[in-house]
């Protein structure tokens, strides 16, 4: 079976499918689009190897198709990528018709919507997501970007797809880092947002780690409709679409501070899950559940964080705040499914709570 839903935007409504067989449907449902005009896939050596197969149907239905391979993971968000993309675009008169499709992770997800967004004002494209990170993440909501050497995500667009398909068949060559990366995701969203889903995910996170297909698409098409409900209901991220920076205001300086690369964004999420947990405490959240919580982290196995130092990782929260403009907001579960963006945390407070939470120390007793 396959799981659909849509999500609503200004400009229409992305179909979202989940389930094996899904991009045969998304094949089958954007047919005449695909029948008028030619298909630029754009991906990664490493998935063409494994999963080129899983494009079939869309080069079985369409006008004609082309593969752009791009840099693969993070190197293939830069703005000489796309400009590359650009260009061949043009000397393939590709007319504003033309459809672009993303066939990877995150990475080539946030390029190739990019490319498209840009290109004639404007190409419609389609997201085949091949990682569990992509499926329930980062190919829902319609935000592509690329990188800049200064900054990650620094320059990017706003650019709904067609249409997502995402089939569980890829995610068998996922290593379990990479599952674990999608796994705090949905953990992130659950927790706030759909006590159901969280339920699911703690009955099933030793099937979910080794990567078992069935209750992972259905706890990815559940977690990729929380996700979208969110985002109908804020698209410009001003109100409750903030809730999903749950554990992401120290997992980013963490990124920073360690170095990209030298830890995942998902560890680093988790960690700051892990910290949001203390802090809610501190502000009379609801242990029973911070403990949950903190229980459901623990079974991921997470890497330890190396040594660090609490003032430079202020010092970075301090200054992505200055970057957005705004207040440095800690999103906090304070009781089952309730989140707050909390934007009154005294700064003293923080930081006594963050060295000891580096330290290894348990939270002290309220
Ligand atoms: N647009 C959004 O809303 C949004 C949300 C979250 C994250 N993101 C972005 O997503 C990116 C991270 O995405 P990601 O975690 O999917 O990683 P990724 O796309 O960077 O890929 C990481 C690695 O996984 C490999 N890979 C992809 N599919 C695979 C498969 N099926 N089996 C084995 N290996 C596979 C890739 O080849 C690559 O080496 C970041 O750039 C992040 O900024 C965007």
């Amino acid at each position: 079976v396959i799981e659909r839903f849509e999500l609503r935007h200004s400009r229409g409504a992305t179909l979202h499918l989940y389930g094996s067989g899904a991009v045969a449907e998304l094949a089958e449902a954007v047919a005449e689009r695909l029948r008028a005009a030619p298909l630029f896939v754009i991906s990664a050596e490493p998935i063409l190897e494994r999963h080129r197969s899983l494009i079939d149907p869309l080069a079985e239905r369409a006008a004609s198709l082309e593969i752009l391979t791009v840099p693969d993971g993070e190197a293939a968000k830069s703005v000489a990528g796309a400009e590359r993309i650009w260009r061949h675009l043009t000397r393939a008169r590709a007319g504003r018709d033309a459809l672009v499709a993303a066939f990877g992770g995150g990475s080539v997800g946030d390029l190739a919507g990019f490319v498209a967004g840009a290109f004639a004002r404007g190409l419609g494209w389609l997201q085949l997501p091949t990682t569990l990170l992509a499926q329930v993440d980062a190919a829902v909501g319609g935000k592509t970007a690329v990188d800049l050497p200064e900054s990650k995500n620094a320059v990017g667009l706003f650019h709904h797809p067609l249409a997502v398909a995402a089939d569980p068949e890829p995610l068998s060559t996922l290593s379990t880092d990479q599952r674990r990366a999608g796994l705090v995701e949905i953990v992130k969203a659950a927790a706030l947002l759909d006590l159901g889903l969280l339920a699911d995910v703690e009955a099933d996170l030793d099937r979910l780690l080794a990567g078992e297909a069935d209750p992972t698409t259905t706890v990815a098409a559940r977690a990729a409709r929380v996700k979208a409900k969110l985002v109908e209901l804020d698209p410009e991220e001003a109100g409750p679409r903030r809730l999903l920076n749950f554990g992401h205001t120290l997992g980013h300086a963490l990124e920073a501070e360690i170095g990209y690369g030298a830890i995942s964004h998902g560890d680093a999420v988790a960690h700051g899950l892990r910290f949001a947990s203390r802090l809610a405490v501190v502000r009379g959240g609801d242990r029973d559940f911070t403990a949950r919580l903190d229980r459901l982290i623990a079974r991921l196995s997470l890497p330890p964080l190396p040594p660090l130092d609490a003032r430079a990782l202020l010092e970075r929260i301090e200054r992505d705040k200055k970057r957005r403009g705004g207040r440095i907001a800690w999103v906090l579960a304070m009781a089952p499914g309730t989140g707050v963006v909390d934007s009154d945390l005294p700064p003293g407070l923080v930081a006594g709570e963050l060295a000891s939470f580096l330290s290894g120390e348990s939270p002290a007793p309220l």
